[in-house]
């Protein structure tokens, strides 16, 4: 299988069959963004505690980079440290600009298949929703 298949397969097996798509009971953030190209939208809710990322979850409408995108951060995001999500939140808006050097992204996991997206720059819109929607919320919050 070459690697442009792999990664086409990570995106649709996350857009078909999402990860922590939801919602969280009394979130400590909740916010709603919308990629103003195509009209589709996300809100996710975060819970933290003790300076971690307890929980995170999305729901949202939108095509499979999008949904791909916000299932894959979900997963990225729970359970880190604060400071690691927002370097992980940092180094995936690096990958999407194509300024990471070769490897650097691969600590961010199978997320890197959507690197390829960045060919297309409106689609670069559509991967940056979920990520945009956190860092915008999660500021000022520890
Ligand atoms: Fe709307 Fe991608 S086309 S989020």
């Amino acid at each position: 299988m070459s690697l442009e298949s792999l990664y086409q397969e990570i995106i649709m097996e996350h857009f078909k069959a999402p990860r922590n798509r939801g919602e969280i009971a009394n979130p400590d953030v909740a916010i709603s963004m919308n990629n103003p190209f195509c009209g589709d939208d996300i809100t996710l809710h975060v819970s933290l505690k003790d300076g971690k990322v307890a929980d995170v979850k999305f729901r949202g409408r939108g095509c499979a980079i999008s949904q791909a995108s916000a299932s894959l951060m979900t997963e990225i995001l729970k359970g880190k440290p604060m400071p690691d999500a927002m370097s992980s939140a940092a180094l995936f808006k690096k990958m999407m600009r194509g300024e990471t050097k070769k490897h650097e992204a691969d600590p961010l996991g199978d997320i890197v298949a959507l690197e390829g997206v960045r060919k297309f720059p409106v689609r670069v819109k559509c991967a940056l929703l979920a990520w945009s929607a956190f860092e915008e919320g999660v500021k000022g919050k520890k």
